[in-house]
């Protein structure tokens, strides 16, 4: 298992590059199974989740390959395999997307019910409401989703949930009535940029939807599909981490192969804090001058400010002049950032679905724990700006959604080491040696009473009456 050790401090300058978007590539990649003949990705990033759901893929008949120029082709070559098995499913969620294409194209799907998650419920209720609603018939046996029909039939469809609307929900509804009979609607869709590009993919396959990027669809049902290439978009999100680094190292950055038009609330919201944004094109450029102010901020369903970017947003309001008060309305527990924030130095209460942030002046080197994708995203980023040595754990979480993180803000001028955790890795300014252990071992407190860690620490150790 890996970690970062992350030495703080350096203000990022230089120039990096976002690439495509994880949230897009991997419902297209499942929307691939409904299409006849090769379709061709381009800008598919080189994450841990593609690789899961490719390996989904081929269990399910596709040849799915990664070509010298980095294009990923997928080919479904076998039309009979219709099970997506737990032991894949349960490492990622996206999984769920499969479901969809499945029933239209084979009129048979038995997925698993996607496992547990760090940022709260995550039910697909929804998925299976606007696919019955298409005339699957589908039942729930033991964890698995077992969704048959001969041929859907287009129906309209309410799909909005007690969070708003549901991304991959719409991406499941959407790509199954590709192949319906007759017309579908879909009110209260997901507008979400990732969910239009794959109605963009859809279409360019032969699929008739129209309403993209609005919270109604309708899509006109087809005989079949053909594979067709296509260029995934930018990752919004892995853009709003870069540009929150720069904000919280005080550097100047310059990114390139960014979408602001996808942007909107985040880059508001940033500018709003006291970031300077200069946008030219696909390029932004980044800075601060002076310290950051608080602000509210409210994580909403598109166009608001993405619940992907409320942790990395949290981080650069620990260091901001003043309160915030960052709420989220789409995942009201995706909090588990907050306790690992408050070991770098930040000061934060959890109230229900909200956080309220007390800017601290620093944030200080600390070992955390990493939790899940984003959570990840946003202890890099405090610890690229806290004083000292950090090091954070199950730095895995990041792999799977972040296209080589630590090698952009490395070549930005961060100080981050991949290394193996293991104790001997550990950094001394973080660790007690055998020395500074208090000789009371029987003390539970002994650990943090070694006096020259404490010191190190510049911490006087008590000394016993
Ligand atoms: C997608 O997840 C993204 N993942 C998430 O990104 C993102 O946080 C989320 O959308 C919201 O934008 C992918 O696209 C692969 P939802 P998804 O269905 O589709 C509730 C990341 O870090 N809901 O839009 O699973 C749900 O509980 C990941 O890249 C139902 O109640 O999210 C949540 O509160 C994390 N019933 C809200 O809706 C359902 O059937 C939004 O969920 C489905 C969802």
């Amino acid at each position: 298992m890996d970690m970062f050790v992350i030495q703080g401090g350096y203000p990022l300058s230089g120039r990096t590059t976002v690439s495509g978007a994880k949230n897009a590539a991997l419902p297209i990649m499942a929307a691939s199974l409904l299409a006849d003949g090769m379709t061709t990705l381009h800008g598919v990033p080189d994450l841990v989740d593609v690789d899961t759901l490719a390996h989904l893929l081929r269990a399910l008949g596709s040849q799915v390959e990664r070509t010298e120029s980095g294009d990923l082709t997928l080919e479904v070559l076998n039309t009979r395999p219709n099970l997506a098995d737990y032991e894949l499913v349960r490492r990622m969620r996206a999984s769920v997307c499969v479901l969809g294409p499945l029933l239209a194209r084979r009129g048979a799907a038995c997925v698993s019910l996607p496992g547990g998650c760090n940022i709260g419920d995550r039910p697909i209720d929804l998925h299976l409401k606007g696919l019955k609603a298409l005339g699957a018939s589908i039942r729930v046996e033991r964890g698995y989703v077992i969704a048959e029909a001969q041929r859907l039939r287009g129906a309209n469809i309410y799909l909005g949930g007690p969070f708003g609307s549901t991304v991959t929900g719409t991406a499941n509804v959407m790509a199954a009535a590709t192949l319906a009979e007759g017309r579908t609607t879909i009110e209260a869709a997901a507008c979400e940029p990732e969910v239009v590009d794959l109605g963009h993919y859809l279409n360019a396959m032969g699929a008739r939807i129209t309403g993209l990027g609005t919270p109604f669809l309708q899509i006109d049902g087809v005989e079949r599909l053909h594979g067709v290439p296509h260029t995934i978009i930018p990752d919004r999100i892995e853009a709003a981490t870069l540009m929150i680094a720069a904000a919280m190292t005080h550097g100047e950055v310059r990114i390139d192969n960014v979408r602001v038009d996808h942007m909107t609330a985040i880059i508001e919201k940033l500018r709003e804090i006291g970031v300077t944004i200069d946008v030219n094109g696909t390029s932004v450029r980044v800075t601060t001058s002076g310290r950051l102010r608080s602000i509210d901020c409210i994580a909403l369903p598109y166009p608001g400010v993405p619940t992907d970017v409320q942790a990395q947003l949290m981080a650069l309001l620990t260091c901001a002049s003043g309160i915030s008060i960052v709420t989220d309305k789409v995942f009201p527990d995706r909090f588990m950032h907050l306790p690992e924030l408050v070991r770098l130095g930040a000061r934060i209460r959890r109230e229900g679905n909200c956080a309220i942030v007390s800017g601290v002046g620093e944030l200080s080197g600390a070992s955390v724990m990493a939790s899940d994708l984003r959570a990840s995203a946003a202890l890099v980023l405090a610890g690229l700006a806290a004083t000292g040595e950090s090091v954070i754990r199950r730095i895995y979480h990041l792999d799977r959604g972040y296209d080589q993180l630590e090698i952009k803000l490395n070549q930005l001028g961060a100080q981050i080491h991949r290394m193996v955790d293991e104790p001997q890795n550990m950094p001394a300014s973080l660790t007690l040696s055998v020395s500074d252990k208090a000789e009371d071992t029987s003390d539970p407190t002994h650990e943090l009473r070694g006096p020259t860690w404490l010191k190190r620490m510049g911490i006087t150790p008590r000394t016993e009456a």
